[in-house]
């Protein structure tokens, strides 16, 4: 299965960043901490010049400590850009976003002369959430449904800080398709955009791969089975997912297994490493290599049992 998900916003999203980055101090690009490279843009990259640029790696929570600390090494490497993880909900880590705002534009941020941040980022990073802390009241929309907003607004933080929030403007490469099923794994991609069973494999596998304690100890497993096609039914049955009849309802466990993933229940997790060193400045994407993504996603049943079981 191919995961399509093309909104027609890119035209509109190129000017409208391109007008914005000219009256900005600071990018603020908030980032999926579990998927750094498959959550940004390369939009962003192409049009933000020399502008300071924060990477805010979000959800922090969730993410493999060890891993989010390489990102932070890979990113911090590149010239004006600044790493940090953090978890939108906490004031007190989203407050260190402030403090860097102000030490990357020491010159603005006084009475007459505000600070100009602009907040981007992929539907579902955290977006809402970050402004909202940062804000300290309820004022950008936040949902379970990708892209819920659509259109820009200014927010004045009253500490010298303007935000220019961007909602709806960025979307992922779909054309990866690798990192759409991360993505997809993440909850990144709407429920109309993906196929659960699929992604269930898909995701059963990176775990059998890269965190199998986790799935031993969350689903008691003293053996883990050999291929994600196995695990999934395993999990089926640990959960007690069953059709009638009593065989294992592949689709209801895709789910519930993909909602334990995402909400942390098996501990905490990264989809993806920054495999190399970070390319010239202009290219900011780092795709990570891992077991799992040999070639192209998985198509028909059999590609999608080969791919899955090698991972
Ligand atoms: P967006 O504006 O970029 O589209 O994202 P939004 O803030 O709406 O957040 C998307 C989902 O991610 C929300 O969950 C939100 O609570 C969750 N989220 C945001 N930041 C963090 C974080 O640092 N850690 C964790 N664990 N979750 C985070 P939801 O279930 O879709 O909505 P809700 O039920 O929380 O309202």
């Amino acid at each position: 299965m191919t995961i399509q998900w093309y909104p027609g916003h890119m035209g509109k999203a190129h000017k409208e960043i391109s007008e914005l980055v000219g009256k900005i101090d600071v990018i603020i690009e908030i980032l999926d901490a579990r998927l750094p490279a498959s959550s940004s843009n390369i939009l962003l990259t192409k049009l933000r010049r020399n502008k300071p640029c924060i990477k805010v790696l979000n959800k922090n929570d969730l993410a493999d400590p060890a891993v989010t600390r390489s990102w932070v090494r890979t990113f911090e490497k590149r010239t004006g850009v600044c790493a940090l993880p953090l978890s939108a909900k906490q004031h007190p880590e989203v407050k260190q976003l402030i403090r860097l705002c102000q030490r990357l534009a020491p010159h603005r941020g006084k009475p007459g002369k505000p600070l100009r941040a602009m907040v981007v980022g992929i539907p579902n990073v955290g977006k809402s959430t970050l402004i909202n802390t940062l804000a300290g009241k309820s004022m950008a929309k936040v949902g379970d449904k990708p892209a819920i907003t659509s259109c820009a607004q200014q927010i004045d933080l009253r500490n010298g800080i303007i935000l220019s929030d961007t909602p709806g403007l960025l979307w992922p490469d779909m054309s990866d398709q690798v990192a759409a099923y991360r993505l997809a794994t993440s909850g990144a991609i709407g429920v109309n955009a993906l196929d659960y069973t699929t992604v269930g494999h898909f995701a059963a596998g990176f775990m059998l791969h890269r965190y199998p304690e986790l799935l031993r100890s969350r689903y008691q497993l003293a053996d883990l089975p050999e291929s994600a096609i196995t695990l999934l039914e395993e999990i089926g049955r640990r959960l007690g997912c069953k059709a009638a009849g009593g065989v294992i309802d592949l689709h209801r466990t895709a789910e519930a297994f993909l909602r334990e993933l995402r909400a942390g229940k098996l501990g905490r997790v990264s989809f993806e490493e920054p495999a190399q060193e970070p390319e010239e400045a202009g290219t900011e994407v780092t795709e990570a290599v891992e077991v799992g993504e040999r070639g192209k996603p998985p198509v028909t049943d059999t590609e999608r049992r080969a791919v899955v079981d090698a991972a």
